[in-house]
């Protein structure tokens, strides 16, 4: 595991997305109190940047079309059957975001 630093915890606005590069993975970080969530940023309809949608309630809904995402699963939430947006491990050190790309948190593959 190798964290990255990415961003500090208050450059994330409370109502949509940031939008970061790790390790040429564009990731959205989503902010819930002093929790931080970080979900692949390129939505699985049509490729819209996930992070400039509205973002309430652990979800984020896209802006060109509508499709929502759980950011803490990756899941659609009303279709939980579906394949989810990477997520992966996140952790806050002296409020810096640290993100570990090599750390898929909702790999199917997982054990
Ligand atoms: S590009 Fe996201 S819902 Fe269409």
């Amino acid at each position: 595991m190798a964290y990255v630093d990415v961003a500090r915890l208050d450059e994330i606005p409370s109502d949509r997305g940031l939008r970061v590069q790790v390790n040429g993975i564009d990731l959205g970080l989503y902010r819930m109190g002093d929790r931080v969530y970080a979900m692949e940023d390129d939505c699985p309809h049509a490729g819209f940047p996930l992070s400039e949608g509205e973002f309430r309630d652990c979800v984020i809904v896209c802006k060109a079309h509508g499709w929502p995402f759980d950011v803490r699963t990756g899941f659609d939430p009303d279709n939980p059957d579906g394949f989810p947006i990477p997520c992966f491990a996140v952790r806050i050190v002296d409020g810096r975001i640290q993100v570990d790309p090599d750390d898929r948190i909702n790999d199917p593959q997982r054990p």
